[in-house]
């Protein structure tokens, strides 16, 4: 069996940044640490943070003092306001490529444009860039919800920042037709498009395909999503005990990848799994050939 590993998988530096920083704030005791929701959408590496004294919190009611860090995907303006109104500390670790967002959107919304967002609704990222347009933005997901838009006069055009490039072009040329004037940005962070390039270069090259990373985790989901455009055999885990070795053994060549927010002891770990069964299949070639003899 033949294991290819996507050349770029794993945390990006969004998520590094906000892992580093949360750890390092971690080191100090004498005050409590909150993450505005999950700091990442990995459980296993959540629940790694959990363990070591973060403390993952939805409303602000509970807290009442300590530290607070924003994700990097970012938080809503009001959120962010309350925190510091509540004279509690932040610790922002909003990815610079999402913080660019929120000034462009803000920077367009005050100069009287509609703002348009490629994106899902319910996701943080889009939830706290619509923030910065008084939760005005029309955001869209599907080609059916962008012929959907009314005719616009002055539209400023973002991207949640995992979009893939083929989803971006294909609804940015609906609003196109249905807008007067339009600023398109690509705002897809380079991390994802390099996540996508080696997934896709992977994904065309062997039989099945093993794609790790959190069941929420937006582009984890968009590596699925390329993935089986073009390999017939695609596994979504979150951990490789989540995968049939018995299954996965049909295969002769495998690929990995994993989302931007999976820790690398998780792809090392599934590695190293896969790499033992070639060595129990290399075992059980050669106690074969030896009761031949
Ligand atoms: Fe930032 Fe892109 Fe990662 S926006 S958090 S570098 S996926």
């Amino acid at each position: 069996m033949e294991i290819i590993v996507a050349e770029n998988a794993g945390f990006c530096f969004g998520v590094n940044r906000a892992v580093e920083k949360t750890l390092h704030e971690l080191e100090d005791k004498t005050k409590e640490i909150y993450s505005y929701g999950p700091l990442i959408h990995n459980n296993q590496a959540v629940e790694n943070l959990e363990n070591k004294g973060l403390h993952t919190i939805y409303n602000l009611d509970d807290v009442k003092s300590g530290k607070i860090i924003i994700r990097s995907h970012g938080l809503s303006k009001d959120i962010s306001e309350e925190i510091l109104n509540m004279n509690l500390e932040l610790v922002d670790c909003t990815c610079p490529y999402v913080l660019s967002i929120h000034k462009k959107v803000e920077q367009f919304s005050k100069k009287g444009y509609d703002i348009v967002i490629i994106g899902d609704k319910n996701h943080p990222e889009i939830i706290g860039i619509n923030s910065y347009c008084e939760n005005k933005a029309y955001i869209i997901n599907t080609e059916d919800e962008a012929y959907e838009l009314p005719y616009l006069d002055r539209v400023c055009l973002v991207s949640q920042t995992t979009n893939t490039m083929e989803k971006f072009k294909k609804l940015t040329s609906i609003v196109e037709i249905k807008s007067n004037n339009i600023e398109v940005f690509n705002t897809i962070c380079n991390a994802t498009k390099i996540r996508q390039e080696s997934t896709l270069k992977v994904a065309q090259m062997v039989n099945a395909m093993i794609v790790i990373g959190g069941k929420h985790s937006s582009n984890t989901q968009k590596l699925v999503e390329i993935s089986r455009k073009y390999c017939d055999n695609v596994y979504h885990i979150e951990t490789i005990k989540d995968l049939s070795l018995q299954e996965i053994q049909k295969f002769n060549k495998i690929g990995i990848t994993a989302g931007a927010s999976t820790p690398s002891w998780l792809i090392k770990e599934a590695i190293l799994t896969m790499d033992n069964l070639n060595k129990d299949e290399m075992m059980e070639a050669i106690e074969s050939s030896f009761t031949k003899i």
